[in-house]
């Protein structure tokens, strides 16, 4: 039997879903999970069969012999507690958005690359099997040349904490919604989601331009009545104009007064393709439609926990959601935030992944 990772989960919230994969894999060995409520990491562990529990992820770090680690925490917390494990030798598997700051986020990409450490961002998009049979088509030129895409998570309510239930899976902490904790509200929590699934069917390319605004919090009545400060972005609107003349457009929303709604569309000079639930590639033959849908390529991806273990455990594959291209994204994001306080546009660099 090939050697087994010892693996660790920083935070038990989103954290249980990589803690249980980690569980069922057999490749790993998850051996310890760490929280400040050290009562739902042992109530978790004893769930998983894992043998150390911790409330400080530190004395983890330091007293348990591991190869890979799980940061779901807090996005402020993103930062540190990566550069600590990658410190120590650790590969990284970090939460979205990979961090609240520019600067936060080129640390960690350089020390991980200083320490030949794979460190990849769980941008699980990727990982949907029709995302990923598209982003396939793409590659494969299906499409012809990709000059357009656009996205958007609208939702009608779902800002975290107000929506979701304080005990349940996700959504439950009010840090969400406390810029200095978060970084920002839904643009970094479920912006970042469908700009980087827009920008990697875009096939990635270096991002040169940003126009954008992010929209007001109307909600601070229910706020107050639930007793929780909240002073981030209730949502953004942004253009991304690339490198290679594509365009990006993407919108999300925690709250609006408007149905759901979810989309990403995907607009080549051969073909077009829409994902993220509708699964269509529309196309023609002899000048007419002959629109179909998009069957998902059987076995096309694995969760992004499984292939975050497959790279670690064999340098010669790629990482999918790497932390090079969360750094892009967070570039773009911040350009975001920054119009959203001075209503300026964002030139950026020669800054792609
Ligand atoms: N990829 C996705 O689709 C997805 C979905 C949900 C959340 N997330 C991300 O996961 C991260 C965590 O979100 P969540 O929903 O689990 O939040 P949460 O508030 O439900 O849980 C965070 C957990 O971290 C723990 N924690 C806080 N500070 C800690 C510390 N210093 N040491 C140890 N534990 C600490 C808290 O006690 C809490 O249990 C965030 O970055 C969020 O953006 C990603």
């Amino acid at each position: 039997m090939a050697k087994k990772l010892k693996a660790a989960v920083i935070g038990t919230g989103m954290g249980r879903f990589h803690a249980r994969s980690y569980a069922a894999n057999k490749k790993v060995d998850l051996v310890a999970l760490c929280d400040l409520n050290k009562p739902e990491a042992e109530w978790l562990a004893g769930e998983l069969g894992v043998p150390h529990v911790f409330d400080n992820y530190a004395q983890m770090l330091d007293s348990v012999k591991l190869d890979i680690v799980s940061v779901v925490v807090p996005n402020h917390l993103h930062a540190p507690m990566t550069l600590d494990a990658l410190e120590r030798g650790i590969h990284v598997l970090c939460e979205k958005p990979l961090a609240t700051t520019v600067a936060d986020g080129e640390a960690m990409v350089a020390l991980a690359e200083k320490q030949n450490l794979r460190l990849m961002v769980n941008l699980c998009s990727r990982f949907d099997p029709v995302n990923a049979t598209v982003a396939k088509m793409v590659r494969d030129g299906d499409l012809g040349e990709v000059y357009y895409v656009r996205g958007g998570m609208m939702r009608r309510r779902g800002t975290p904490r107000l929506d979701f239930d304080s005990s349940g899976d996700l959504g439950r902490g009010a840090w969400f919604v406390q810029a200095e904790k978060a970084g920002g509200g839904a643009l970094m929590d479920i912006g970042v989601h469908i700009l980087d699934l827009c920008w990697w069917l875009a096939g990635c390319p270096a991002p040169v331009a940003v126009s954008g605004a992010t929209f007001p919090d109307f909600r601070q009545a229910e706020f107050a009545k639930q007793k929780v400060r909240g002073d981030v972005d209730n949502g953004a609107a942004a253009t991304i104009r690339c490198e290679n003349g594509a365009q990006i457009f993407f919108e999300a929303t925690w709250a609006s007064n408007m149905k759901d709604e979810h989309y990403c569309k995907v607009y080549g000079t051969k073909a077009g393709a829409s994902a993220m639930g509708e699964a269509m590639f529309y196309t023609t033959k002899a000048g007419k439609p002959a629109d179909k849908p998009i069957t998902p390529i059987p076995g096309i991806t694995k969760d992004s926990y499984e292939h975050f273990v497959d790279a670690v455990l064999d340098p010669s594959i790629e990482l999918n959601a790497s932390g090079a291209g969360g750094l892009t994204i967070l570039r773009i994001l911040d350009a975001i935030r920054q119009a959203g306080r001075d209503g300026a546009d964002t030139y950026l660099c020669d800054c792609c992944c």
